[in-house]
Formats: structure tokens, sequence, C-alpha cells
């Protein structure tokens, strides 16, 4: 049975430069079919797996969400055809807590999936309460109005490094260290839209200092900003402005691997069993976003934002508090220590097409 760095070294043994670029390593260790970290199917998330998300948290994320969609859905004159749209879904368990908190509105809820495995733990979970486009591309022809929402997406795209040496900026390019490991080799720029972007890199960095390019971010949001529908995209995930990522503290780079709720920088090891995954560069992502027509409505870290969503939540307790679980959800998912400092919300706001 072949393993992901075996099909790695098969890979490059027949590339005539026997070096690829660390995109489409990362695409292969995170989207094999057969021996990719997601691809193979949803790996358990939270305590038992490698890594907590707000929604494995618990129940509140989602049901914030889903009270943000229900003003949404109001603010646009209740439309019928009214959606959730979520991508990234997992293994279904962000949309089964919204559903359950929209409290038997008719509200539709889409998933954008394209892989089947996730489909079918999507389906036993959430059966005909939802149903499945395989990519944004079908969003073109409708619905007319929706709510957008994903966790934790962009951050799992393949993303292309690139190194100052000091005088240019060059791409990191993965070889095989002559036994059976890897290692980094920088060359010049693989592809013209990698190019084009590290046209607007800064030139007063130290040398060594390493960035990510994530290409597939920047065309997605061009693709969701093609949608039919009028109404807000909801983005939280972990990030940082352009200014961050150019620190010194920075300089190796956000890009890290995820095993057992330990994390490092050994991206090249065990290939295929680690999450491998970067810090949105939000700054840019919402400079992409607006040049396609979407409009910036909030952009904040996630303790406020998420605070500001709870508000009528809150009200309407009239001053009973929360049950003791939802509570520990609201200070994981809103405690600067804890999940709201370094998570950041991006809602945009959209017309229709
Ligand atoms: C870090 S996990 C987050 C899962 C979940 N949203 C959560 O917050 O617990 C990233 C998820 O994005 C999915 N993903 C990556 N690219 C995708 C794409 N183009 N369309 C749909 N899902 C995608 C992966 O399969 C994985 O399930």
């Amino acid at each position: 049975m072949s393993s992901l760095p075996q099909i790695l070294r098969e890979k490059l043994s027949t590339t005539p430069s026997g070096r690829l670029p660390f995109a489409q390593v990362m695409e292969l260790a995170l989207y094999h079919p057969e021996h990719g970290y997601y691809g193979a199917g949803p790996r358990k998330i939270g305590r038992q797996g490698d890594f907590f998300t707000s929604v494995s948290v618990g129940p509140l994320f989602g049901k914030l969400l889903a009270l943000y969609a229900l003003r949404e859905w109001q603010a646009l004159g209740e439309p019928e055809d009214f959606t959730l749209i979520e991508q990234g879904a997992h293994d279904g368990q962000l949309a089964e807590d919204v559903l359950n908190a929209l409290d038997g509105k008719p509200l539709r809820y889409l998933i954008v999936e394209p892989n089947p495995k996730y489909r079918e733990a999507q389906f036993k979970r959430l059966g005909d309460r939802v149903q499945w486009v395989e990519s944004l591309t079908a969003l073109q022809s409708g619905p007319q109005h929706a709510f957008f929402l994903c966790n934790e997406l962009p951050d799992a795209f393949p993303v292309h490094l690139v190194r100052w040496n000091g005088q240019s900026w060059e791409e990191l390019f993965v070889e095989t260290d002559g036994t059976e490991a890897f290692r980094f080799i920088s060359g010049d720029c693989s592809c013209a839209e990698l190019a084009d972007e590290m046209k607007h890199l800064p030139h007063d960095l130290a040398p060594g200092h390493t960035l990510e390019i994530n290409l597939t971010m920047l065309a997605w949001i061009h693709a969701l900003a093609k949608a039919a529908f009028r109404g807000a995209i909801f983005i939280a995930d972990y990030g940082l402005d352009a200014e961050e990522f150019h620190a010194d503290s920075r300089a190796d780079g956000t890009i890290r691997r995820y095993w057992q709720h330990q994390t490092d920088g050994q991206v090249l090891v065990n290939l295929g069993e680690c999450d491998l995954t970067t810090h949105i560069h939000f700054t840019r992502l919402i400079d992409e976003a607006v040049r396609h027509g979407l409009t910036q409505r909030e952009y904040d870290l996630q303790g406020r934002l998420l605070g500001r969503m709870a508000m009528p939540w809150l009200q309407s307790l009239e001053g009973r508090p929360p049950d003791a679980a939802t509570m520990r959800q609201f200070n994981s998912l809103t405690h600067p220590a804890l999940m709201g400092r370094s998570f950041r919300c991006l809602i945009l706001e959209k017309s229709g097409r």
C-alpha cells in the first residue's frame, strides 16, 4: 500500500526539474483522494482530533450565526428563496447547529461540497434538511438571496511559499533530500499569477523572511462575488493584517502542521497525516473582495464581533444567565486568550448580479 510520501517521491521522480512548487505538495498532502489529510474523508475535530474549531466548541457558534442569518433574511424582506450556504462544512456539525437554532423558520440550507465522502457523512447527519452543490459555479444561477458562511475554510487552501533573499523574492519548491525525506529549495517563480502577487511584497524585510501566497483564496472570493445572490458573506478564520505578516516575529511565515493538538513548522514531515494550515491574509482578502464588487460590512476580532452578534440573544434572556455549558462556549469563542483574538471575522455585503 502506497503512502503520501511515496506518491510524492514518484511524482518528483517523473518531474523533469525534480522539484514541485510547495502549493502542489500541500494540495496532495491535504486533498489526495485516498491519502490526503482531508481528501480521505472527514476526520474528527475537537478533543479527539488534531485541533479545535469554533464549531467543535459547541452549538453556540451555530446559534449566533443562525440568529444573524435570520436578521439578514428579515432585512431583505423575508424572500422565499433565502438560503444559508455553507462551504467547508466538514461532517455537517455547524449545519446541524444552525438548523437546530433556526427554530422552524423556513430557510433553506445548501452545502458547497466537492468531495463525495464528505457529502455522504453530511447526509448521514442531516438527511434531507440540506441540499448540495459541488462548486461555487453552481451559485451563478441562484439562489437570488443568501447568507454565505464558512469557518476555517481558506486556512485549508494550498498556498505558495516565497522567501526574500535580501535582493529579490524567490519561490520555495520541494525536492527529495536524497534519502526518504524532503527539503525546500528556492527558485524562480512558477506561475504568472504568483509573479503578479510578488510585485506587491515589501523589500525592506530581513533576508530569509518567508510568506505564504494564497492564490486559491483570491480565486475563491472572485468566484463567490460572481454568485447570483444578494445578501452577506461571513468568513471566520485565524488570520493577520499585512503589517503583521511582515513583522520580524513572523519571519518564518505562518504555515504550520497540526497533529494531536501539537503544532510545529516541520511541514514536510509526515505528509498526509497532519493538517497543514496558514493564517489568512485578511488585508489581501478584503482588497480582492472589494475589487470584485463586494463591500466590507464588518471586520473585527472574533471576540468582539461575536460579542456584538450575541447582543440580541443576551438581551432576550432579560438578565437570566445562560446555562453553564453555554457560558463556557461563549468564553472559549470570545476570550482574547482563547479564540477571541487569534480568530477574526469578516462580513461582506453582496449586491445581486
Ligand atoms: C479546518 S477544516 C474546518 C471544518 C469546519 N468548518 C469547522 O470549522 O470545524 C477545513 C475544511 O474545509 C474543507 N475544504 C477545503 N477546501 C474546500 C472546498 N474547496 N470546498 C469545500 N470544502 C473545502 C476541508 O475538507 C475541511 O473539511
